[in-house]
């Protein structure tokens, strides 16, 4: 197991963002959370990042506590998180993503290989010499993709990697991400979109109000509610909860 969480919890004062969760994400697996607006999926990936503490809870990563040793846990992952980006306007999109691997501690000679794949993979020739500064949101997302990823890490957390994107973008990452996987790399991101989800990933972990609803393997999905479409398995589940 790469990633285990074991009742994990957050409270900002009354506020249970995230409420007693656990899951398990295996080497090489796409893990899936999805829920709606508030959920719980920003809190829970943050956590798992190292950028925010938990109010409780256990979480292993690749066998490190991540309480007791945050800054090896940070050496093994990527994280992407929507909204601001956090680039830097006055650099270049190849200044951004060097110096972010700089950071990570590669070499200029390392950085440029890994960049020019990265070109390749997102389409970003056209501007990858220029300032990012008056990018459209999808160029900057690409960019920010780009540069958590750029040091190579063997686990990513992507929230809401698609967020704002065009179709055309969309689709690329949804590739891109296909690409990870199958060079072995582990991956949780967020989404609201079960079509999504069920694009990527091996599991789904479909958060609500907090709370863990249901953790299960795409496959197992379909064949428990076998004739409904998507979107409806997933307000079912959530409906459900809401009832209770
Ligand atoms: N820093 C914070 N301070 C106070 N409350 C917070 C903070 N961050 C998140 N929350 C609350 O925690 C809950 C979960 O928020 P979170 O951002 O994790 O949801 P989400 O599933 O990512 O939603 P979205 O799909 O809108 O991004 C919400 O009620 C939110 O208001
Ligand atoms: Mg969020």
């Amino acid at each position: 197991m790469l990633i285990e969480l074991f009742n994990l919890t957050k409270n900002f004062k009354e506020v249970k963002a995230v409420d007693n969760i656990s899951f398990k994400v295996n080497r090489g697996e796409v893990f899936g959370l999805l829920g709606e607006n508030g959920a719980g999926k920003t809190t829970t990936l943050r956590m798992l990042a190292t950028m925010l503490k938990p109010t409780s809870g256990k979480v292993l990563i690749d066998g490190e506590n991540l309480l007791d040793e945050p800054e090896k846990v940070r050496s093994k992952i990527g994280i992407l998180f929507g909204g601001t980006t956090g680039l830097y306007d006055r650099l270049t999109a190849y200044e951004n993503i060097e110096y972010f691997g700089l950071l990570n501690g590669m070499d200029k000679r390392e950085i440029k290989y890994s960049i020019n794949n990265l070109i390749k993979d997102l389409d970003m020739n056209e501007y990858i010499n220029r300032k990012v500064g008056k990018f459209s949101k999808g160029m900057k997302q690409k960019v920010a993709i780009a540069r958590s990823i750029v040091h190579d890490p063997k686990i990513m957390f992507f929230d809401e990697p698609t967020s704002g994107l065009d179709v055309t973008s969309v689709r690329m990452v949804h590739k891109f991400i296909d690409k990870l996987r199958k060079s072995g790399k582990t991956i949780v991101f967020s989404s609201h979109s079960m079509k999504e989800v069920d694009k990527l990933c091996d599991t789904v972990g479909i958060i609500h109000k907090g709370k863990m609803a249901e953790v299960t393997s795409l496959f197992d999905l379909r064949n428990k509610y076998n004739d409904l479409d998507l979107e409806e398995i997933f307000i079912e589940i959530i409906g459900d909860k809401n009832e209770h």
